[in-house]
């Protein structure tokens, strides 16, 4: 990756589970009591973003119970290229990032294409929290409490033709906004894309994202719709999403693009198979000192390892 390997990992307060859940229904009891009260009120998320928490959000049982990391850890120390390739110009530069009006096409090989305005899209299933681990490719790991959906409820309403293999995830374009779309050398060719395969993509545990700790998602992590896959490396997740294309061949997503020898299409998180500059047999979870073993298909192995049977996962990493 063009992205440096960590070695400065600051030593961060995590949020105490109990604290946090007391915070949000407390956040989500003044939500109540606004949309009763305020006319004209349409509901939490359309409002400040990153500011109001989302309504009705029922718990899942995908969540691990292992300690979240602190909103500062997981609003501060980030990987969104078109801000900047540092850790810590997203959640400078992503600030001015207009995400309404924001619409995402649906579009390739479905019966229904439609183009969705992501209020709407965001009504579309009921909000859960998925409080996940993602794995970074570069060794790094956090827990997040995402809100959303499973991408599935979005995938069955447009109906995919039988040409549809493979789904292609497409950030918006706009350098205007996003000034590492700007930078001449060490980048992306733009915009990022990602995709994954259609059972992948139908996955239960695959979720469109439009939260975290219980409000909007933050602009620095994906404003205001990405997908999270977390049985992948995170760059599989791609952030602030205008386009899903439904395509028959293999789409080649931007990491491949860069560097096709370093990144795959599959990139499953697999202790076994290293990066060639890097082991990926370790991780060090942001805000902890020691490193930890880093687990099969991170951790997800029991419920995503039968996509891969017989796959050699050597070739297809
Ligand atoms: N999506 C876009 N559009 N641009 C990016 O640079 N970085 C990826 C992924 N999605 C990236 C992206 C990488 S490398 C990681 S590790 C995760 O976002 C980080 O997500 P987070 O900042 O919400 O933790």
């Amino acid at each position: 990756m063009l992205i440096r390997k960590p070695s400065d990992i600051k030593r961060s307060e995590i949020t105490d589970r109990a604290l946090y859940l007391n915070r949000r229904q407390f956040i989500q009891r003044a939500a109540a009591v606004l949309a009763a009260g305020v006319p004209g009120w349409h509901g939490a998320h359309a409002a400040v973003p990153g500011k109001i928490a989302l309504p009705a959000i029922r718990k899942s049982a995908y969540s691990t119970n292992e300690p979240l990391n602190s909103l500062k850890d997981i609003t501060t120390y980030n990987n969104f290229y078109e801000f900047g390739t540092d850790k810590y110009s997203p959640a400078r530069l992503a600030k001015s990032l207009r995400t309404r009006p924001w619409t995402i096409k649906v579009s390739g090989e479905v019966k229904r294409p439609k183009t969705f305005d992501v209020d709407e899209l965001i009504k579309l299933a009921p909000l859960e929290e998925r409080v996940y681990r993602l794995r970074c490719v570069e060794a790094w790991s956090m827990v997040i409490p995402w809100v959303g959906f499973p991408l599935s409820e979005l995938i069955k309403r447009v109906e995919p033709t039988g040409n549809a293999k493979y789904v292609e995830f497409t950030t918006l374009h706009d350098p205007e906004q996003m000034p590492g779309q700007r930078a001449i050398f060490g980048s992306l060719d733009w915009p990022y894309v990602e995709g994954l395969r259609m059972d992948e993509a139908m996955h239960p545990l695959a979720i469109l994202g439009f939260g975290l700790y219980g409000e909007v998602l933050p602009n620095p992590n994906g404003a205001p719709v990405r997908i999270v896959v977390p049985w992948k490396y995170g760059f599989k997740s791609a952030k602030s999403i205008v386009a899903i294309r439904f395509v028959e061949k293999e789409p080649v997503n931007s990491w491949q693009k860069a560097n096709p020898r370093e990144y795959g299409f599959y990139s499953n998180v697999n202790p076994a198979v290293d990066h060639p500059r890097w082991s990926q047999a370790t991780e060090r979870r942001v805000g902890e000192f020691f490193k930890r073993r880093t687990l099969m298909f991170n951790g997800y192995a029991e419920q995503v390892a039968q996509l891969y049977s017989g796959m050699d996962l050597g070739k297809y990493y």
